[in-house]
């Protein structure tokens, strides 16, 4: 046995994974020749192996959130979307909502940011790291009913309870059936005041009873989506449309 068999041994066992990468390199080694001062290089090692092992946690719960793409708050122009505040937004991410269990509502038409703000909020809370999950009301139900099915309901409900943000997008595309909107409420009642969310919807409340089977549903579920909600409505045309009638240079009034 020599020393550096020993050390690797070693460094295996206590899952020292960037430190052995350092030694194992030769560039790592010569970084750390540069330490002539123990402490300054024990520092950096421990400084590596932390920096490290933050970085797979975040790629992990980035991967568990499921975002359709990345977006950030960075690449939203506000100035396309004067109904939404940005120093309300802004505050937002500072993710005070998530650690308080309170929610956030984006309401409006298509294609105005709806999905965009909330995952942006969603990778914000990645990077804080908190655990997200993103998925649509649709896609949500679906994956319920099948759990029902497979006698599983309760467990797949309870892993969509353990997220600290569920983002739930695209809310009244399609209307949901009675064991659907019974399932919606579920997951609305379980976080409710234990968990954020954030709902998206191109329908307004008054519209709501045509998405879910009866009023009284709905009402529960609007008196704990919005006991402690932030509400955002969007408005005007479409940015899809408008970024795609502005190719060729041409500026063409979408659809007036
Ligand atoms: N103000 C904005 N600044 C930058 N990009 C924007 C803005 N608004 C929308 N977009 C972009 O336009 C596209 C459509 O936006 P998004 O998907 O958020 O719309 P939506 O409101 O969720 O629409 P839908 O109801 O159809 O799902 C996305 O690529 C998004 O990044
Ligand atoms: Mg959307």
């Amino acid at each position: 046995m020599n020393g550096m068999e020993d050390l690797e041994g070693g460094l295996k066992r206590l899952k020292l994974r960037r430190v052995r990468e350092l030694l194992e390199s030769d560039a790592g080694r010569e970084g750390l020749a540069r330490f002539k001062d123990p402490i300054s290089l024990v520092a950096y090692l421990v400084n590596e192996e932390v920096a490290a092992r933050d970085a797979t946690q975040r790629d992990i719960r980035l991967r568990a959130a499921k975002f359709p793409g990345r977006k950030t708050l960075d690449d939203f122009d506000f100035g396309a979307q004067p109904a939404v505040n940005e120093a309300r937004v802004r505050m937002l991410a500072s993710l005070d909502f998530v650690r308080s269990a309170e929610n956030v509502v984006f309401l409006g038409p298509s294609g105005v940011g709806k999905t965009h703000l909330a995952v942006a909020l969603g990778y914000a809370a990645v990077e804080a790291g908190l655990n997200v999950r993103f998925t649509t009301a649709q896609e949500l139900t679906d994956n319920l009913y099948a759990s029902l099915a497979d006698g599983n309901l309760k467990r797949e409900l309870e892993r969509y309870g353990k997220f600290d943000l569920l983002i739930i997008d695209e809310l009244g595309f399609l209307s949901l059936d009675k064991t659907a909107s019974n399932h919606f409420f579920q997951v609305i009642n379980q976080a409710y005041e234990r968990q954020a969310v954030i709902v998206t919807s191109n329908r307004p409340f008054q519209e709501w009873s045509g998405v879910f089977h009866d009023s009284v549903i709905v009402t529960a579920i609007l008196d704990r989506l919005l006991h402690h909600a932030h509400l955002f409505n969007l408005k005007g045309d479409s940015y899809r449309l408008k970024n795609h009638l502005k190719r060729d240079g041409k500026e063409v009034t979408p659809l007036a």
